[in-house]
């Protein structure tokens, strides 16, 4: 669907903003892009779909090599391309129904038709009985039902998505990643979703690219990225867990299909040690559950437990 290669993107000469970057995007993925700000989230995702230019390297997408397009070509890519974004970009005096009818006026669809597919729209996002709302009236989480409604109108195959709900509250985020999760199986639409909130990569995202200064620090299943974090990239995937002082502190993870309380009794048993559990926390992925736990092993068993968590390819590692 998308096949970016060794792509190379400087506003100015000397000063690259991305480096060598290289992933593919199957049809019906939801792809996240992370980094911290000004790593190049944005600028990567308005290459794809031909609103900035880049100096090396290539994108395809669909089929079409987007370098070499341009005119009623680049409005076809474009189309076949919605965009939402932080602010909404809503247009605040007109309301709803305008808002989300505007793409189809623009390409020129007949009135009756422009009615029936706002309406299939609206119904889509849960705004029905908005449709003649004025936008300014709205909440955050209903301005970008709007501009999730509008970003569909004409039916596109890949969906972009710019920080969507980094300036709604933390119920309102949920929300809306359960209508975009809903929206992706639905329509089999595929989603690029630029964050750096890790709750919607973790909600959202199957696989993830993570930008650190214009390169990729790591490209993968974000499951396996949280269950075990490449080396410096720790910090960025973890959420801080309050360990106590003395002995050692272990994380373990446990992707779904191994049964935490078995491993730490079977592990209790069969090393004829005690330890203590220290935290614990289970964390939402799309389809899934994972979960944490810390214990604290003393100095004198730590070497067995290793030994043991080592041997049975346990998710582990030692907080301090
Ligand atoms: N139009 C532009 N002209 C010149 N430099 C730009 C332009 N847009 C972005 N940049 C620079 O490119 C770098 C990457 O910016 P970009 O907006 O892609 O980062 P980002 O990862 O989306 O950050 P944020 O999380 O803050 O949105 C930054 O150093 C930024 O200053
Ligand atoms: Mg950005």
């Amino acid at each position: 669907m998308i096949r970016v290669r060794r792509l190379e993107k400087h506003y100015t000469p000397g000063v690259p903003v991305l480096r060598d970057i290289d992933f593919s995007i199957e049809a019906g993925e939801v792809f996240g892009i992370v980094g911290h700000s000004g790593a190049g989230k944005s600028t990567l995702l308005r290459c794809l779909n031909g609103l900035e230019t880049y100096q090396g390297g290539s994108i395809e997408v669909m089929g079409r090599q987007v370098k070499d397009i341009d005119g009623a070509e680049l409005k076809a890519l474009r189309r076949d391309m919605g965009m939402i974004f932080q602010h909404f970009s809503l247009m605040s005096r007109k309301n709803v129904f305008e808002n989300v009818a505007f793409p189809l006026q623009i390409w020129r669809w007949p009135v009756d038709r422009v009615r029936a597919r706002v309406m299939e729209l609206l119904e889509l996002v849960g705004l029905t009985e908005k449709k003649d709302a004025r936008v300014q009236d709205l909440s955050g989480g209903q301005k970008q039902r709007v501009g999730i409604a509008r970003a569909l109108a004409l039916n596109p195959k890949v969906l972009l998505c710019d920080e969507a709900t980094s300036a709604l509250d933390p119920d309102t985020t949920l929300t809306i990643l359960d209508l975009l999760r809903d929206i992706n199986r639905r329509l089999g639409i595929t989603m690029v979703v630029v964050t750096h909130q890790m709750e919607v990569v973790r909600r959202l995202c199957g696989r993830v690219l993570m930008l650190n200064q214009g390169r990729n620090v790591a490209l993968g299943d974000v499951e396996e990225l949280f269950l075990a974090p490449p080396r410096g990239l720790e910090n960025f995937l973890e959420q801080e867990f309050t360990v106590i002082p003395g002995g050692t502190n272990i994380r373990l993870a446990f992707p779904r299909d191994i049964s935490r309380q078995a491993v730490i009794t079977t592990m209790a048993r069969e090393l004829g040690v005690s330890f203590s559990i220290v935290g614990g926390r289970l964390d939402r992925y799309r389809d899934d559950v994972l979960g944490f736990l810390i214990i604290n092993v003393a100095e004198a068993e730590l070497e067995a437990v290793l030994g043991y968590l080592e041997k049975n390819k346990l998710y582990w590692k030692v907080l301090s």
